[in-house]
């Protein structure tokens, strides 16, 4: 399931994140790429040590897990530290798969699904899409700012060259209680069904055992 979530970041947030981008530290992306991945990554990314770095990672990183439809689609166990990745003057990151496992240590976590939130309007640039690879043919994202975009980390995907102005996002990825994609869509489907009917009609008998099943799927999938 490849999910676009709107309006993680209020129009404001974007605007003060983007500006605390205008004069932030940026360095090449490739520091942070696999053997291959390095091959085709040309891009940037906001150094990391920085006080007001981990301040704006720590403002995003809780917009999203806070959204309800994240946590619906995504089920977050555990989660990379954010990166703010920029790409200009025709920098791209062609065809690849993101590593499978990251981080180090007690930090290390198995990448299930990868999220992209745009930062930048669509119309202050050009190329700049995400592309992934999928069994029903290549889907192209360009999404409002504020927007994310949350696939299966399984999936090939390449960002387009930017051809004009500069296209800044947040990427990162969730290790989930529940590994297997289409069980997470199944849980999704149900959560999404039952909230529709308890919003039509309240706390019925369908609610509370759709309820129930829901949590008892959880309960043979979910890793904790
Ligand atoms: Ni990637």
């Amino acid at each position: 399931m490849i999910l676009c979530i709107g309006n993680i970041l209020t129009p404001e947030q974007v605007v003060r994140i983007r500006e605390a981008l205008d004069d932030g530290q940026f360095e090449d992306g490739r520091k942070t790429a696999g053997w291959h991945a390095r091959l085709v990554k040309n891009n940037e990314q906001m150094a990391s040590g920085s006080r007001q770095a981990q301040e704006l990672r720590a403002e995003v990183e809780a917009a999203l897990t806070g959204h309800p439809l994240f946590q619906m689609a995504v089920r977050p166990r555990k989660m990379t530290p954010l990166i703010f990745s920029r790409y200009r003057d025709g920098m791209t990151y062609g065809n690849h798969v993101d590593d499978p496992v990251m981080g180090r240590g007690d930090n290390r976590i198995r990448t299930d699904i990868s999220f992209t939130l745009f930062l930048d309007d669509p119309d202050s640039y050009d190329g700049g899409e995400l592309v992934t690879d999928t069994t029903a043919g290549e889907q192209s994202y360009k999404l409002p700012a504020g927007s994310a975009v949350i696939y299966p980390s399984s999936t090939l995907h390449r960002v387009e060259p930017v051809t004009r102005g500069q296209r800044r996002v947040a990427i990162g990825w969730i290790q989930s209680t529940i590994r297997d994609p289409g069980q997470r869509e199944v849980l999704f489907d149900l959560d999404t069904a039952r909230r529709q009917i308890f919003d039509r009609d309240g706390k019925t008998d369908e609610f509370d055992l759709l309820t129930k099943s829901l949590a008892n799927l959880q309960r043979f999938w979910a890793e904790v």
